[in-house]
């Protein structure tokens, strides 16, 4: 059946129940609401317990005639010809007095239906030939929607409606729900994110949107299956004849025993430089293809993890005249350390890269609020990089400036690959400007389970990777 005759029927279904409930409920309830009287009321049945009462008060007076007139929660006046207040259970309103004098002249009765209460005023001729005028006013509500009873029947029958209403919400928002999260992961990285992974039995438009989402997913890690199979096939295959070039490089260098030409010094160089993009590849490639279960998560001491890290980076950023300053928080959390390693070790390289000389490269660690995050910021005062930029530069190859860039010697995978080792502890990699210059490198990974303090023993293990 498809979505649109299924939400059709669910609210037909809704409501028939509520109408049932409606007229089931007032047709055979019995139960009796204060404001019930003013249906209960008859203006014949009033006037002639009304006349009693004026009759009564020409034999005894005032007191008589409020203590004949017993229905309770009202107020009565007794108003004579000349418009004067005879008896009164209260102080009458102004407009009551042009009321009975308006039923006294024309002879016939009259019902105000207030939104509080139902006013009738009645002419009566007593037994002795005197002509009154009497208010009553019945407590209640001439209006259905301000009576008890009409939000009671409602809310009797709001109750079958609304549990078939939420049903049909559930129906319909749960495989929306899956999809969404499905959609995301995927474009998280996870190309094994699949909306129903043993398919859907729903013979729905849902139903095919999820088996199209999941036939697409399919399609997707297929082709970026084979786009890393085949970088990493080419990455391999460049290995060899580089390791043989460097050979022949070294030999020819001694042959010409410290004779090389200049050109012999470049295509060295260029070597190198293929070398190392070709490791950085087959480095990424190995990322993304490689499975990291969560068993294999190792307690890593952060301040002493990072304070080693910055140690390292020291020298060389020293020699291009910057620094490194590390403030982490003291705590243990799981990581899986070469990763983690890696994408600081990139992170931090460009920092020292792309900041100006003299100045200071900033690494502060430490958990958030809640403690159910590591947070790891590296902060530099170069020139930071365009917005629109931001979240390109995690693209390999991305550069922003080629040209200057190239020149600097970067293959331009070192932050695709720290994405790629953040990614593996669940966690997420952002960049940002920071107020006045300079970029901010944002780290942030589920510190799993955290222990209190530092273990010298598992960082020093952690960091020696
Ligand atoms: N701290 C930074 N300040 C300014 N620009 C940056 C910074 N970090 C990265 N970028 C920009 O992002 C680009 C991508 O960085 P990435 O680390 O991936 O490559 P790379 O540094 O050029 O090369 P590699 O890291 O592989 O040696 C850089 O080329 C640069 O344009
Ligand atoms: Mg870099």
């Amino acid at each position: 059946m498809k979505l649109f005759l299924r939400i059709f029927l669910s609210f037909w279904v809704a409501t028939v129940l509520m109408l049932v409930a409606v007229i089931g409920v007032s047709e055979f309830s019995t139960h009796v609401f204060r404001g019930d009287g003013v249906n209960l009321f008859e203006p014949e049945v009033a006037a002639s317990v009304l006349a009693n009462a004026v009759n009564e008060y020409e034999r005894r007076g005032a007191e008589a005639f409020l203590s004949d007139i017993t229905i309770n929660h009202n107020d009565v006046y007794l108003i004579d010809e000349h418009n004067r207040v005879l008896a009164k259970s209260g102080s009458p309103p102004p407009f009551y007095l042009p009321m009975a004098r308006g039923v006294l002249q024309s002879g016939h009765s009259q019902i105000l239906r207030l939104p509080t209460r139902l006013v009738f005023a009645c002419p009566i001729d007593s037994a002795t030939g005197q002509h009154y005028a009497v208010i009553l006013t019945v407590g209640g509500t001439g209006f259905h929607v301000l009576r008890p009873r009409f939000w009671f029947n409602l809310a009797i029958a709001m109750l079958p409606m609304s549990l078939v209403c939420m049903a049909l919400a559930l129906y319909i928002t749960r495989p929306i729900t899956k999809l969404q999260e499905a959609a995301r992961r995927l474009s998280g990285g996870d190309l094994g994110a699949r909306c129903s992974p043993g398919g859907t039995v729903r013979r729905d438009e849902l139903g095919d949107l999820a088996r199209d989402f999941d036939g697409m997913a399919a399609q997707i890690q297929l082709l970026m299956t084979a786009q890393r199979r085949f970088v990493a096939d080419v990455s391999h295959e460049l290995g060899a004849p580089l390791t043989r070039m460097h050979l022949a490089l070294a030999l020819l260098r001694r042959q010409l025993n410290g004779r090389a030409p200049g050109e012999l010094e470049r295509i060295d160089r260029e070597t190198d430089k293929l070398s190392n993009l070709v490791r950085q590849l087959l480095l990424l490639a190995g990322l993304e293809a490689g499975v990291y279960p969560a068993e294999n998560l190792t307690p890593v001491a952060i301040r002493s993890f990072c304070d080693s890290i910055v140690e390292d980076h020291g020298l060389e950023a020293s020699q291009s005249n910057r620094s490194i300053r590390a403030t982490v928080q003291d705590a243990t959390v799981m990581a899986y350390p070469q990763l983690l390693r890696r994408a600081i070790d990139n992170v931090l390289r460009n920092a020292i890269r792309y900041s100006p000389s003299g100045s200071e490269v900033l690494l502060n660690g430490r958990l958030d609020s809640d403690a159910q995050e590591v947070v790891l910021e590296v902060m530099d005062s170069g020139p930071g990089v365009p917005e629109s930029m931001l979240s390109d530069i995690f693209r390999p190859f991305f550069r922003t400036a080629p040209g200057r860039e190239a020149a600097s010697g970067g293959t331009g995978l070192g932050l695709s690959i720290a994405r790629e080792a953040i990614l593996r502890h669940d966690g997420t990699i952002i960049a940002r400007n920071r107020e006045g210059s300079g970029l901010l490198i944002s780290i942030r990974f589920p510190a799993k389970t955290v222990l209190a303090g530092q273990d010298r023993s598992t960082a020093e293990a952690a960091a020696g990777v």
